[in-house]
C-alpha cells in the first residue's frame, strides 16, 4: 500500500483532495469508512486532544490499523491540533501516521522552536523505525472549536502571510502547512467567508509543502473546488459530523423513544454522518 505521503503527492496530481473526518467515538468511524469505501478513496481519521482523550489514544490506533491490514485499505490516522511537544511525542509512539502541532497561540518564534522540536523527533522515529510520520503545523489564525457561532470570532481570520510562511517551513521543515486562507473552525450562522485560492496559490508556490484546508464545515462548494485547485491536498471536516450526529440521535430518540438496543438507538446518527461524508468526499474529488 502507499504511504499517506504518497497518497498526497498522487491528490495533488489530480487536482483532488483527501478527506480529513474527525471522530468522537466509532459510530464517526464506521460512518466515515463506509463513505470512503463505497467511493474507493483514500480518507484521513482525526482526533483532536479533546476526541483523543474520549476514545482513548492506543484505542484509536488500534482501530484504525485493525481497518487497514484487515481491508488493505488506506484509512490513516492524525492527531488533529496538539497543543504541545509531549502529546506529539505521545501519538507518534502510539502510532499515529501524522501530527499536528498547533503553535497558533504562541508567536512566531515560539511557533517555529516548538514546531521543529515536533519534526526533530518524528524524523528520529523514522529513522529507527522506518514507519512515515506526517507532521504538519498551521500558521495565521482560523479560531478554535468545532462547533456553533454565532458571528466570525474575535481575532480569527488572519490570513498567512506567504513569506512568512516561506520562513516557517525553511526553519521547521514541515511536511504540510495549514495555512489561513479564509476559513474559520465551526459552523458560522452568519456564514463563512469565501476562501482567497489566489492566496492558496501563492502559498503552495512559495513554501514547496503541501497545504491542507481546516475549518471546512459550512464552506461553499464553490470555495472548496477553487481551493483544490488553487493547491489545497487534505480537506478538514469536523462540526458537519457533529452536527449530523446529534441531529441523527435527538431524532432517534424521538422517533423511538422505546428503543434500548444502543446500536439501533444511534444508527440513524451513522446514517447521517455517512451522508454528509459521502458528498464531500464527492466534491473534493470531482465525482458527480
Ligand atoms: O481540524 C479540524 C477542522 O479544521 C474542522 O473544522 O469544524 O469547521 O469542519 P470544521
Ligand atoms: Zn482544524
Amino acid at each position: 500500500m502507499k504511504t499517506l505521503r504518497e497518497y498526497i503527492k498522487e491528490a495533488e496530481k489530480k487536482s483532488v483532495a483527501i478527506g480529513h473526518f474527525n471522530i468522537s467515538n466509532l459510530e464517526g468511524l464506521h460512518a466515515i469508512y463506509n463513505a470512503a469505501r463505497k467511493l474507493n478513496l483514500p480518507v484521513i481519521i482525526g482526533v483532536s486532544e479533546g476526541e483523543e482523550n474520549f476514545i482513548g489514544r492506543e484505542e484509536v490506533v488500534a482501530l484504525i490499523r485493525t481497518i487497514r491490514e484487515r481491508d488493505n485499505y488506506p484509512i490513516f490516522l492524525n492527531a488533529d491540533h496538539h497543543k504541545s511537544f509531549e502529546t506529539v511525542v505521545a501519538c507518534i509512539d502510539a502510532g499515529f501516521d501524522s501530527v499536528i502541532i498547533d503553535g497558533t497561540k504562541l508567536n512566531f518564534e515560539e511557533n517555529v522552536k516548538v514546531t521543529k522540536q515536533c519534526v526533530d523527533y518524528a524524523r528520529n522515529v523514522t529513522k529507527e523505525t522506518g514507519r512515515d510520520i506526517l507532521v504538519e503545523a498551521e500558521l495565521g489564525y482560523i479560531g478554535e472549536g468545532s462547533n456553533i457561532k454565532d458571528k466570525v470570532p474575535e481575532g480569527a481570520g488572519i490570513l498567512t502571510k506567504p513569506e512568512e510562511a516561506e520562513k516557517f517551513i525553511k526553519m521547521t521543515g514541515i511536511d504540510l502547512l495549514a495555512p489561513s486562507v479564509g476559513s474559520i473552525h465551526g459552523l458560522i450562522k452568519s456564514g463563512k467567508p469565501h476562501i482567497n485560492a489566489e492566496l492558496v496559490t501563492q502559498i503552495r508556490k512559495i513554501t514547496g509543502v503541501p497545504l491542507v484546508l481546516h475549518g471546512g464545515s459550512g464552506l461553499r462548494d464553490i470555495d472548496f473546488t477553487n481551493a483544490i485547485k488553487a493547491g489545497i491536498s487534505i480537506v478538514h471536516i469536523n462540526t458537519e459530523i457533529r452536527v449530523a450526529y446529534t441531529e441523527g440521535l435527538n431524532k432517534s430518540l424521538v422517533d423511538s423513544p422505546d428503543e434500548v438496543v444502543p446500536y439501533k438507538v444511534s444508527k440513524p446518527a451513522q446514517d447521517m454522518i455517512e451522508a454528509v461524508v459521502f458528498e464531500r468526499l464527492k466534491l473534493f474529488n470531482g465525482i458527480k
